[in-house]
């Protein structure tokens, strides 16, 4: 492989992209895509995105469905591609629930989780009698508990739990510490209360969510097990059977050097365990158990194309300024709440097998020193015009970005679908 790309980058390239001296996506050279629809780009590739859902369902079938959470890009297209497939989804919001209902989801097939739904959010969510409501907090559900009565509606409420221990190994951890994320484990008998006082509220479900990023199988195995317990007791407590079991996303990818991707058999090993046990508690047996990845289903099957622009020398450090940067792409620049800021794996896209040159930083065009995609990385002589990809950019790439800083144009998204590409 070339001598400018590490090694998690050129395992992306063998997997996903493979080209020659130019990367491909969908089987598209990447400058036909440029050159026809301008940079910076978000490219997606639909058959990566099948298959990593295809890959994770058949690693927990039997024990749990997957359901995609919108957040993670919430283009219509690609919340549709994941409904064709079979998924359920997670929103987060009313616009993600109106993408959900466009995408074609049964609205049996949609769950709404958020610590601050508004009113009129969750007006709308009764009104599209969605699969379940997740409820977050005391107010939520006077709230809902007044505009089911008000529609003559009964409402499928689950709760959702801020677990006592926390997922260890994540990037974001939302369990074991206060946060504004559901009902704390400890209050459980408070919350199955409030909600018997609601004549039109059905509790019928559980739900924890307690970090993202997880790489190690073990750490996710750990949660779910305690996703377990934490809803036979519940089904103690209302003395009747659980039907929604909702274990989160969380599911990590790699993007720096040091990390493994998850390993998918130790996942099916431990999903057919806790099926096993699931199985043996009569108030749990019958309940569905889902998984809400986003990243894990997305991350990787989109990258973002940048054109150099200019490259430049200070004071001894190579800067290669490219016409992307931090506000199409937060989360690669660092500054999506990393603890440390590291590099995500990046190519030149039309010379893969160009050497190194040396080192250099990538910056994109706003006048912040934010705005640097990498600090040290190795990249060959590159001019302007070159293209310069970011891989592992479907997930958390446009949406999570401040894309009106600086009031540059936002970026075409293309999805590539058999070969052909499509700007959604
Ligand atoms: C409730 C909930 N579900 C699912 C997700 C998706 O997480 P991930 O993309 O890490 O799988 C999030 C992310 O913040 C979330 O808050």
């Amino acid at each position: 492989m070339s001598a400018h790309i590490a090694s998690l980058a050129a395992e992306l390239l063998a997997r996903n992209f493979g080209g020659t001296d130019e990367l491909l996506i969908g089987g598209v050279p990447i400058s036909r895509l440029v050159h026809e629809h301008g940079s910076p780009l978000f490219v997606y590739d639909a058959d990566i995105a099948r298959r990593r859902y295809r890959d994770l369902s058949a690693a927990v079938s039997g024990f749990a469905s997957v359901f995609y959470s919108v957040k993670a890009n919430p283009n219509p297209e690609i919340a549709r591609l994941f409904v064709e497939e079979g998924a359920g989804l997670e929103v987060a919001s009313a616009r993600e629930l109106q993408i959900a209902l466009q995408a074609g989801a049964p609205a049996s097939r949609i769950l709404f989780a958020g610590p601050g739904k508004g009113e009129s959010e969750l007006e709308f969510a009764v009104r599209a009698r969605i699969g379940e409501v997740h409820v977050e907090c005391f107010e939520e559900i006077q709230t809902l508990g007044r505009l089911a009565q008000d529609a003559g509606q009964r409402v499928r409420i689950g709760i959702r739990v801020n677990p006592i221990a926390a997922a260890q190994g994540g990037a974001m951890r939302m369990g074991g510490k206060p946060a504004a994320f559901g009902f704390d484990e400890e209050s459980l008998a408070d919350v199955i209360e409030a909600l018997a006082g609601q004549a039109m509220l059905d509790l019928v479900g559980v739900h924890l969510f307690a970090g993202t990023q997880i790489l190690d199988a073990d750490t996710l195995l750990v949660q779910w097990g305690h996703g377990l317990d934490v809803a036979a007791r519940v089904a103690q407590m209302i003395e009747r059977p659980i039907e929604t079991i909702d274990l989160g996303g969380g599911l990590g990818i790699p993007y720096h050097g040091a990390d493994r991707a998850l390993d998918l058999g130790k996942i099916a090993a431990g999903a057919s365990r806790l099926a096993a046990r699931k199985a043996s508690d009569a108030l749990l047996r019958d309940a569905r158990v889902v998984l809400e990845p986003g990243r894990f289903l997305m991350g990787e099957a989109g990258i973002y194309v940048m054109s150099v622009r200019a490259v430049k020398q200070s004071r001894g450090t190579r800067f290669v300024v490219a016409d992307g940067g931090m506000h199409h792409h937060l989360a690669a620049s660092g500054n999506l709440g990393q603890v440390m800021k590291r590099d995500y794996p990046i190519v030149a896209a039309t010379k893969l097998r160009a050497a190194a040159q040396d080192v250099a930083a990538l910056v994109g065009p706003l006048c912040t020193p934010l705005d640097t995609l990498a600090r040290q990385t190795a990249l060959p002589v590159l001019a302007a015009g070159d293209l310069v990809a970011v891989l592992q950019s479907g997930a958390y790439g446009l949406t999570a970005s401040p894309v009106n800083f600086l009031s540059h144009p936002a970026p075409k998204e293309i999805l590539v679908s058999g070969g052909e590409p499509l700007v959604i």
